[in-house]
């Protein structure tokens, strides 16, 4: 089996959306092996996002993250599932996400776009042993 990291961002779970969210990965039949609601502070963030630091966004992608709980959770489906995840969130930019992905579906802005997914077997493996480090 193989798993992958993904976070219900702030926005989302603010928005109510975390059901939407979750049953779209059930009804996909990847399985959900790990969840926490949590507060993504600076020092979790700064692991998380280390790819990131220096640029322009950092600050406000910072932020962000930490406003609000986020639900953080382990998917694991049967070979690949980052990339099963990644085409489910849509582009990145909300305004190129095609309708029918999660952003192209209830996103509209850059900063708030709902969801992150591991974009890599490598950073996969990296993500779940920042959030879930006692996870077999
Ligand atoms: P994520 O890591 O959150 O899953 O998103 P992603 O892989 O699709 O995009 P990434 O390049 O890793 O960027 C992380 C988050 O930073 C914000 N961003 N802002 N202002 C900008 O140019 C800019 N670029 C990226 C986005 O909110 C993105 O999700
Ligand atoms: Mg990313």
């Amino acid at each position: 089996m193989n798993r992958t990291l993904v976070i219900c961002k702030p926005d989302a779970v603010e928005r109510g959306l975390i059901g939407e969210i979750l049953t779209r990965f059930e009804r996909r039949q990847l399985k959900i092996v790990a969840a926490e609601l949590r507060v993504i502070d600076r020092e979790l963030a700064s692991q998380h996002y280390a790819e990131h630091a220096g640029k322009g966004f950092y600050e406000d992608l910072v932020s962000f993250i930490g406003r609000s709980p986020s639900l953080v959770f382990v998917v694991e489906g049967p070979e690949d599932t980052w990339k099963a995840v990644r085409s489910m969130m849509g582009a990145t930019n909300p305004l190129d996400s095609a309708p029918g992905t999660i952003r192209g579906d209830f996103g509209i802005d850059l900063a708030e776009n709902l969801i992150h997914g591991s974009d890599s077997a490598e950073s996969a493996a990296r993500e779940i042993g920042i959030f879930f480090p006692g996870l077999a």
